[in-house]
């Protein structure tokens, strides 16, 4: 059967019950309001056919006030109503609707992207799935993207969507930003380009791409590698060939409900006064940490040094990015007890690599090979 609900995929994926009230406090929240909300819009089943998640996020978000666009309730519209809102979409595609969790993306946790991963993973192995899309917070969304694109195995596309203004404000960019997302997961040259981000007429890969900025609706970026096309109107339109970025590891979460817990730390000056942050991390269990260096991965020296020798006493896996928004650390050489994130930023570094942990343990060199993916060899 094609279709797991969300909650039967959960007691499949080991949790110790699919009672919602039974789950762990975090899950909870985010499946408050998972009823019975398998939707299929089905209209014309001549049409590609495509599976829609929805998370929640500002995209569903409501307020009072048509002029508000702060203050409002994120993850406050179901599925349905968010695709009723755009009738241009069942002229398009045939879709599958499901409300996999609807709150502000501050609620998504590893365990539920994993989740959402292995759904969609479901559905784009049937033969008539052309591609997936799902609506998210903006806040976390590039977090939830990376996963998908490290963890799903599929050519199909993936797309994932949030949007700046909620539902009910004026100029509301959620319902085109739907609009063309559906028309991406249904465009065939949208294959093999793994999982994209997109907003605000852009496409972006779910690799590289970040939000750059609390407020503006052209907030996802990607400076350096930039964007893989654009819309005109709701049509996609490629830049490049499919592109791939380079030797992207793979990771299979088929049997993972939770991940090793990994915290980022950031770099400033006078940090060389909080080691005992490290000593805290260290004490609350952390298998990994990620600094967001300043500069080139940059911290001041004696904080560096007691970082490095607190860490290895505990064999926890350190990964420097940086704290400067954009570019690419020098990857470290085979004997540095650090690990580069290369182009990742903090927070997507720390998903790599909670995988790369998962998968490898405490294996340096194993972890190493799987952050310089996106780094040609040389010779
Ligand atoms: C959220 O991330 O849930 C709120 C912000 C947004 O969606 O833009």
């Amino acid at each position: 059967m094609l279709f797991t609900s969300v909650l039967a995929g959960l007691a499949l994926a080991g949790a110790a019950s699919a009672r919602v009230e039974d789950l762990p406090r975090h899950l909870r929240l985010a499946y408050r309001d998972l009823v019975n909300t398998t939707s299929t819009n089905g209209n014309n089943a001549s049409l590609p056919k495509i599976v829609y998640f929805g998370t929640g996020g500002t995209i569903a978000g409501s307020s009072g006030s048509a002029t508000a666009v702060t203050g409002y309730q994120a993850g406050a519209l179901g599925v349905q109503t968010l695709i009723d809102a755009v009738p241009e979409i069942i002229n398009i595609t045939n879709i599958i609707g499901i409300q996999f969790a609807n709150v502000a993306s501050d609620q998504m946790n590893t365990t539920l992207t994993m989740q959402l991963s292995r759904n969609i993973s479901e559905y784009l192995a049937a033969d008539d799935v052309v591609g997936a899309v799902v609506s998210h917070g903006t806040d976390t969304l590039e977090e939830t993207a990376i996963m998908l694109d490290l963890t799903i195995k599929s050519d199909k596309p993936v797309v994932i969507v949030g949007a700046m203004r909620p539902a009910t404000a004026i100029s509301a960019d959620g319902p085109y930003n739907l609009l063309q997302a559906v028309s991406l997961a249904t465009y065939p040259g949208a294959a093999g380009r793994g999982t994209m981000i997109t907003l605000n007429d852009r496409i972006g890969s779910a690799f590289y791409t970040t939000k750059t900025n609390p407020r503006s609706l052209d907030t996802f970026k990607a400076y350096e590698q930039g964007y893989l096309g654009n819309f005109v109107g709701a049509t996609p339109r490629f830049w490049y060939e499919p592109a791939k970025v380079l030797n992207k590891p793979y990771f299979d979460v088929t049997n993972f409900t939770t991940l090793p817990h990994v915290a980022i730390l950031y770099a400033y000056e006078d940090m060389a006064l909080d080691v005992p942050l490290v000593s805290a991390a260290i004490a609350s269990g952390v298998k990994g940490l990620v600094i967001a260096g300043s500069g080139d991965g940059g911290t001041d020296s004696t904080w560096n040094r007691q970082f490095q020798s607190l860490c290895a006493n505990a064999s926890v896996a350190m990964v420097v990015s940086t704290r400067t928004g954009d570019g690419s650390d020098a990857p470290d050489g085979d004997s540095s007890p650090t690990i580069s994130a290369n182009s990742l930023n903090p927070e997507k570094a720390k998903i790599m690599l909670q995988l790369s942990l998962a998968k490898n343990g405490y294996n340096i060199t194993a972890i190493k090979k799987d952050f310089d993916s996106d780094y040609p060899t040389l010779g």
